[in-house]
């Protein structure tokens, strides 16, 4: 195990040398003070504010109402609006370049896994082609959905945020687009790949490593705008979220670039970096970046600065040093060293710190408030998945127990925890950053409002019929396999209700993604009425000053829908 024990030394030794970057950037003070950093997501005058590009005008009014009825932005600094207009733009290409992408990556991983759903219990169906039999379709879907959907989501998500938390245009956003192109290859060819035959073998790991290349040097090209961004930053201190996106940035690459390098280890030694990565690319790649979108946007939404920005950092820092060892508890059972894994399972109890840390600060920012809720299409979503971010992560650390472990390993019910996690908590929070997003990449509001609720209620429901009927039966079949009196082929069968509930829940949020597809499209194509709404940065300002409604959030004391805007400059941000 040598060369595992050192990768494994490596990694503690990176936490350590983490542990000085933390007391240098104290001493710093780029961490600012707590009430200081957490208001610097807002203009000046802007707390008080929603904000909401995903909602209708009556639903902007009534999510005014719900936070602050009393709040007016007429006195906000045009020289503000302006910047943040400014760095909306400096994205915008590349942004909306990433999350067409994402959003086709999406359509083609739901309808992969709802195919290996229905082969689950219908083992006949469409067996005569060798790319459509379960051993290639699953690896398809998981692909897809890890490196196609979520990655380039997040990347999407993390391109947009940046000019706007250091309030800098994006620098060298041509380098992310050139890397968003050879990552979309890297999938395309990888995906054709598995379809063939072709596979590295370990999971989540099964491009072949010759396409890993193109995706090491163009993930490393996404992320070089940020560090350009960062040089030129106009802010003292870094909001929570920058260091999730930055941390994500950079630990993603050295994972890919271990987990990929052909011929590095072999037999126990590849199974246990096999997971090494497995469970870092969840928790060091896709949580760091939907925690800063989670992060940003509540806060943006409500306006109103998160609970405990002092809290944020300990959940960052203590996510920095325990997620990196839990890896060994995807091995429990397993032939590798028993401390190994007493040290994996230690490490995922020790998760409570940050998930406990996590969810005080967004849940508490958002109590008192759940109205609002009703009103934010972007909330619904990124509530709902910070809700089950928790969820997610506490189960998780039970699941690490051997005692409840040796229930569920070789069941569903992990496969309904995987769901839980990176579609409840990951693939929520970057529908309702989407939702907030395209209206400024677009400057276009979303046509079809129903569109949006549509999505939601099927993704919503089918997830519920997903992950409760998958939890039920991985469970109940667990426990058969360990009963020495239920033949095998008993704990098969009697999952097959289980699994034929999936594929009905799986078809309901397929049918959510290919609602949200096509509402995507067709903003893209500028369907539906042109709207002057808070969606538009810059609009033409049709109304004379002189009879311009009051810039209030009410909806009755704004009857023409009209946004609240600068009335110096017509803008509204
Ligand atoms: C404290 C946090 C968490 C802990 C301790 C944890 C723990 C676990 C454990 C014990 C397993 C099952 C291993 C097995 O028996 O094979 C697992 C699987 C999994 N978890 Fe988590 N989890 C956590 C959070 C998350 C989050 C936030 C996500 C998503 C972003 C996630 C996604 C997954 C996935 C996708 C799998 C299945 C991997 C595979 O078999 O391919 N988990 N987790
Ligand atoms: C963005 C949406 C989705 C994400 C992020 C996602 C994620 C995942 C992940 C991480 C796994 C590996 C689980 C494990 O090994 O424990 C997986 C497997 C799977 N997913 Fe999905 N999934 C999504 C949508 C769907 C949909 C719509 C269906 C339709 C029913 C589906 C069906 C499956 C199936 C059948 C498997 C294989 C399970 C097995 O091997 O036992 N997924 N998915």
């Amino acid at each position: 195990m040598d060369l595992t024990v050192s990768v494994l030394l490596g990694t503690f030794i990176l936490s350590v040398l983490a542990l000085f970057v933390f007391i240098a950037s104290m001493a710093k003070g780029l961490f600012g003070s707590g009430g200081a950093a957490a208001v610097q997501i807002f203009d000046r005058d802007e707390v008080g504010t929603v904000e909401d590009p995903a909602a209708t005008k009556a639903q902007r009014g009534s999510l005014q109402q719900a936070m602050d009825p009393s709040h007016l932005d007429s006195q906000r600094n045009a020289f503000e609006v302006g910047a943040r207009l400014r760095a909306d733009q400096s994205s915008s290409l590349v942004v909306g370049v990433c999350l067409t992408i994402a959003v086709v990556w999406l359509v083609l991983a739901s309808l992969a896994g709802l195919t290996a759903s229905i082969k689950m219990h219908a083992p006949d169906w469409w067996v005569e082609h060798a790319w459509l039999t379960f051993g290639r379709i699953r690896p398809i879907h998981l692909n897809l959905v890890a490196y196609g959907w979520c990655s380039m989501a997040g990347i999407g998500v993390a391109l947009w945020l940046i000019p706007r938390l250091l309030k800098t245009e994006l620098v060298g956003a041509k380098y992310a687009l050139l890397g968003g192109a050879l990552w979309t290859v890297g999938v395309m060819a990888g995906t054709v790949a598995i379809a063939l035959g072709y596979s590295d073998g370990l999971e989540w790991l099964e491009y072949p490593w010759t396409i890993d290349i193109l995706m090491v040097i163009g993930g490393a090209l996404v992320g070089f705008p940020m560090w350009l961004t960062l040089l030129r930053r106009k802010v003292a201190h870094l909001y929570v979220s920058v260091w999730y996106i930055a941390a994500g940035l950079l630990w993603f690459p050295v994972l890919f670039l271990i987990g990929n390098w052909p011929g590095l280890h072999f037999g126990v030694q590849q199974a246990t970096m096999n997971w090494w990565y497995g469970h870092n690319v969840l928790g060091l790649w896709f949580t760091p970046l939907g925690l800063a979108a989670a992060y940003y946007f509540i806060p943006k939404v409500l306006g109103k600065p998160i609970y405990s920005y002092n809290l944020s950092l300990l959940g960052f820092w203590s996510l920095a040093f325990f997620y990196s060892q839990v890896g060994g508890h995807h091995l429990i059972g397993g032939p590798v060293p028993s401390w190994l894994i007493t040290i994996s399972i230690v490490q995922s109890m020790m998760m409570v710190v940050p998930v406990v840390a996590v969810a005080i600060n967004q849940h508490f920012t958002v109590a008192g408030n759940f109205r609002a809720l009703l009103y934010s299409p972007t909330l619904r979503f990124i509530v709902l998945g910070a809700m089950l971010y928790t969820a997610a992560s506490v189960q998780g650390s039970l699941q690490a127990l051997r005692s409840v472990n040796t229930v569920t390993h070789f069941t569903h019910y992990t496969v309904a925890h995987a769901h839980l996690g990176l579609y409840g908590f990951f693939t929520m929070v970057m529908f309702g950053s989407i939702y907030f997003i395209m209206p400024r990449v677009m400057k276009w509001e979303w046509p079809y409002p129903w569109m949006i609720s549509a999505h939601f209620w099927l993704v919503l429901g089918g997830f519920a019929v997903y992950f409760i009927g998958l939890s039920f039966g991985g469970w109940y079949q667990g426990l058969a396999m360990l009963d020495k009196d239920i033949p095998f082929m008993d704990s098969v069968t009697l999952t097959i209700p289980y699994l034929q509930a999936r594929s009905v829940g799986g078809a309901l949020m397929t049918l959510g993604h290919l609602v949200f597809a096509a509402h995507f499209f067709m903003m893209g194509w500028k369907f539906g009425p042109r709207r002057l709404g808070a969606a538009l940065l810059a609009a033409p300002d049709p109304v004379p000053a002189a009879a311009r409604p009051l810039p209030s959030g009410n909806p009755e004391s704004n009857p023409a829908g009209n946004p609240a805007s600068n009335p110096a400059t017509g803008v509204v941000a």
